[in-house]
């Protein structure tokens, strides 16, 4: 049977999906949303209070998670709402026409919780769901996962920062200490042991 290990997902890293829903007049939508991976078959959702997503999805017990790396559909269901052409239904949901897999999550639980930070404080839900149909439409598929990115970026800042003015030299480090955080945030042990070698690299400096 297929899981989400035969999508690529790994136990404990988030990937930044399309999710679909549906709204109450019947129209699709569409929304980038990080999904962690907790096991073969169970995912987890941080939706902030006031999404169509979590409305969609607290009203239906349900969606459909794109697997996909298009730059126009992230920003297109970001800046503006997603033209009807690109969704297609399976069975009575929506999923991206053009994805190279989705899968049908069914909610387990959701809990609401109070985030606060440094400048606010927001309301979130935690949305727990199970992956029930696995589709992969493409040969190869790769959920987008921020950390190699993070990573690269660093390196190349790395590679810099010896022959930049000392004012540039600090704004670099911030670079790379900003992409060390996402890099906990969203990404694997290698990945974190990398970052941190180049953490070490640059103090060197
Ligand atoms: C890459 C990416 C990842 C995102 N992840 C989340 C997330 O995990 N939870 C969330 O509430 N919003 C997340 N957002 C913000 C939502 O996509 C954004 O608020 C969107 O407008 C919600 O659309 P909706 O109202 O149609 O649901 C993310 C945005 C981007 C670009």
């Amino acid at each position: 049977m297929q899981d989400l290990e035969s999508l690529g997902m790994k136990r404990g890293l988030l990937y930044e999906t399309i999710i679909t829903t549906q709204n109450k007049n019947g129209t699709p939508n569409a929304a980038p949303i990080g999904v962690v991976c907790k096991n073969k078959n169970e995912i987890v959702l941080n939706l902030f209070e006031g999404t169509h997503t979590l409305e969609n999805i607290k009203a239906s017990s349900k969606f459909i998670v794109n697997i996909l790396k298009d730059p126009l559909v992230f920003v297109g269901c970001t800046t503006e709402d997603l033209s009807y052409d690109y969704f297609k239904k399976h069975n009575n949901d929506f999923y991206i026409k053009n994805t190279d897999a989705f899968f049908i999550a069914s909610v387990t639980s959701i809990k609401g919780i109070e985030k606060e930070d440094n400048v606010s404080k927001s309301k979130m839900s935690i949305v727990k769901a199970s992956a029930d149909e696995i589709i992969i439409k493409k040969n190869c598929v790769e959920p987008l996962n921020r950390a190699i990115f993070a990573i690269i970026e660093s390196l190349v800042y790395s590679t810099r920062i010896k022959i930049v003015d000392e004012e540039t030299s600090q704004i670099y480090a911030e670079r790379i200490h900003e992409m060390s955080r996402i890099v906990n945030r969203v990404g694997s042990l290698d990945h974190k042991k990398a970052m941190q070698d180049i953490l070490k690299y640059i103090e060197k400096r």
